[in-house]
């Protein structure tokens, strides 16, 4: 095999953020930006002889090049083979899945999950480790380090394999083997959930609809949902992948899946409705006329799991991201197990998975997911809540409303604010900080600040410390005001105010979410003076 070992120059920003390196596509497309981080992911790494990588991508624009330029790198950084999905495309859950059923040296994903996709829009790697899951920060500083003196990458001379047929590709001692990676999911799926259960839901005449938002999960649903679960055709929507996801936003939320929002709450609304994101880990569940919070939808999957045959047994535990609802903090009461609190970014529930400690987790950014793979699963979500309303024979809005009854109601709602001016978002950030002493017991309305911080998290298994992950103002009530800034966008930034506030009364708990969080917006903007410092009145999404 012939081996090119070619000269470059460090780029200084390919720091990877929440979830990798995501950058838009005329970035990608500068000559030897993507080989230069390819070569920093393997010179972070010690490749054992004989190793498999794992590659494979939502199919976004440019992911077909991206992936033969990672085959011949692959080749020349001494892998012996290459797993990759048909077309190059594998889902996130997918791709875990496969890392760690075919025991390989981790994997490469290639994906900016619901960012737009297209030449003019976004594009995104990562490195999985051997577990499935996200490369924890030491590794992603390492690469990160190593990239900013990177002065050389290798590459074969090979010819670029067809990723359209499934089989295997013998180069010279260097294999590539294409596998169809739909198959080896519903497969997993199958063995977790009660499908008999749900296909007599479906045939009983309850009617579900399924949004891929033109992006990766398509062919997954239509093996799942209409071939092995009998669902009509007419129940899936956009399930063909296009190169730019149809011209739109993949990201399965009331703004940007408004599609399947409307049939969720027009006229013959289905019993269930569900979208999933670019890269297939996110989820959005709906009933008829009804919207489940992504904290709530947590909560409802942990304490129903009994119902779900893969957790028949219990769960170990379950973790949420801090700017998560504490709605799973109560089930995890009653089950008498343990709740974990770390920071944003799936990377730190690998831990807790791997040591046993957990067996749900979930984001309040539409990401829920358990330990059969490391990244959150929107497929998986949609079939938890399946096999719920099958077992159950419960509305999705019953489920929820029983639930608040239980538990309370943490009425939640997270605001963004995209495309901020770098400058000004420090801005707000600052003036926060700049309050840190003088909060704490100061009165607003019915609100009283208890305590102001910086969250910092240790991990409980390997001891490592993550600091700064986002300013959290809480209230004496239990009410909170979490702020941070996106790590995963690619133009300016991004400011996320996440607002939440527990009710026991039940009338409390029938209002309108914005409606409830009024004053509470109001603190929020008091308190950060965002409206005066970057001038904008409302915010970009509303969740
Ligand atoms: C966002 C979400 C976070 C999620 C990540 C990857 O990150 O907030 O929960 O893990 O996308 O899907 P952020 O842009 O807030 O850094
Ligand atoms: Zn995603």
């Amino acid at each position: 095999m012939q081996i090119q070992t070619v000269v470059t120059q460090p780029f200084l920003d390919q720091k990877p953020g929440t979830s990798g390196l995501r950058k838009k596509v005329r970035v990608f497309q500068q000559a030897h930006y993507l080989a230069n981080f390819v070569q920093s992911i393997f010179d972070s790494l010690d490749i054992p002889p004989n190793a498999t990588l794992t590659v494979g991508g939502d199919g976004r624009y440019f992911n077909k090049e991206a992936i033969q330029t990672i085959i011949q790198m692959a080749a020349a950084n001494g892998f012996a083979k290459v797993l990759v999905g048909q077309h190059g495309i594998l889902s996130t859950p997918a791709a875990s899945h496969i890392i760690r059923t075919y025991h390989t040296f981790g994997g490469i994903i290639l994906s900016a999950s619901h960012n737009p996709a297209g030449p003019d829009d976004d594009f995104g790697i990562k490195y999985n480790t051997d577990n499935g899951g996200p490369a924890p920060e030491k590794i992603t500083d390492a690469i990160f380090a190593l990239s900013k003196h990177i002065s050389q990458y290798k590459i074969a001379a090979l010819p670029a394999i067809d990723l359209s047929v499934i089989g295997t590709t013998q180069l010279e001692g260097f294999t590539v083997e294409v596998i169809d990676a739909v198959r080896d999911y519903a497969d997993l799926m199958q063995s977790m959930f009660d499908f008999p259960a749900i296909q007599r839901w479906l045939a009983d005449g309850h009617r579900m609809q399924f949004d891929a938002m033109h992006a990766v999960t398509g062919p997954y649903a239509k093996e799942i949902f209409v071939n092995r679960l009998g669902a009509p055709a007419a129940s899936l929507m956009n399930c063909e992948v296009s190169e730019n996801f149809g011209g739109g936003h993949p990201d399965p939320n009331l703004t940007y899946a408004e599609d399947l929002v409307k049939i969720a709450y027009g006229e013959h609304a289905p019993d269930f409705a569900a979208a999933s994101d670019g890269d297939g880990d996110r989820n959005m569940i709906l009933g008829n006329h009804f919207f489940v919070t992504p904290s709530d939808s947590l909560a409802l999957i942990a304490a129903h799991a009994k119902l779900i045959p893969a957790y028949a047994q219990g769960l170990a535990g379950v973790a949420r991201s801090m700017p998560t609802s504490g709605a799973v903090d109560r089930v995890a009461k009653a089950l008498g197990i343990e709740c974990y609190e770390t920071p944003t970014g799936w990377k730190f529930f690998g831990n807790l998975m791997d040591a046993g400690r957990v067996t749900l987790c979930g984001e309040e950014s539409f990401g829920t997911g358990s330990s059969h793979v490391r990244e959150k699963d929107g497929l998986w979500a949609v079939l938890c809540w399946l096999n719920v309303l099958a077992a159950s024979q419960q509305s999705v809005e019953s489920l929820v409303r029983a639930h608040w009854q239980t538990y309370g109601r943490n009425v939640y709602s997270r605001h963004d604010y995209e495309g901020v001016p770098t400058a000004l978002a420090n801005a707000v950030i600052a003036h926060v900080k700049a309050q840190f002493a003088t909060l704490p017991s100061q009165v607003f309305g019915a609100y009283t600040v208890a305590q102001v911080d910086d969250f910092s998290y240790t991990d409980p298994v390997d001891g490592s410390v993550s600091a700064n992950q986002g300013i959290r103002i809480l209230f004496a009530c239990g009410s909170r005001i979490v702020i941070r800034l996106s790590g995963t966008g690619t133009e300016g930034a991004t400011i996320r105010i996440y607002l939440e506030a527990f009710t026991e009364d039940l009338a409390q708990q029938q209002r309108d979410a914005q409606d409830a969080l009024a004053d509470l917006i109001l603190v929020s903007h008091h308190i950060t003076q965002l409206p005066q410092l970057t001038g904008r009145q409302q915010p970009t999404v509303i969740t």
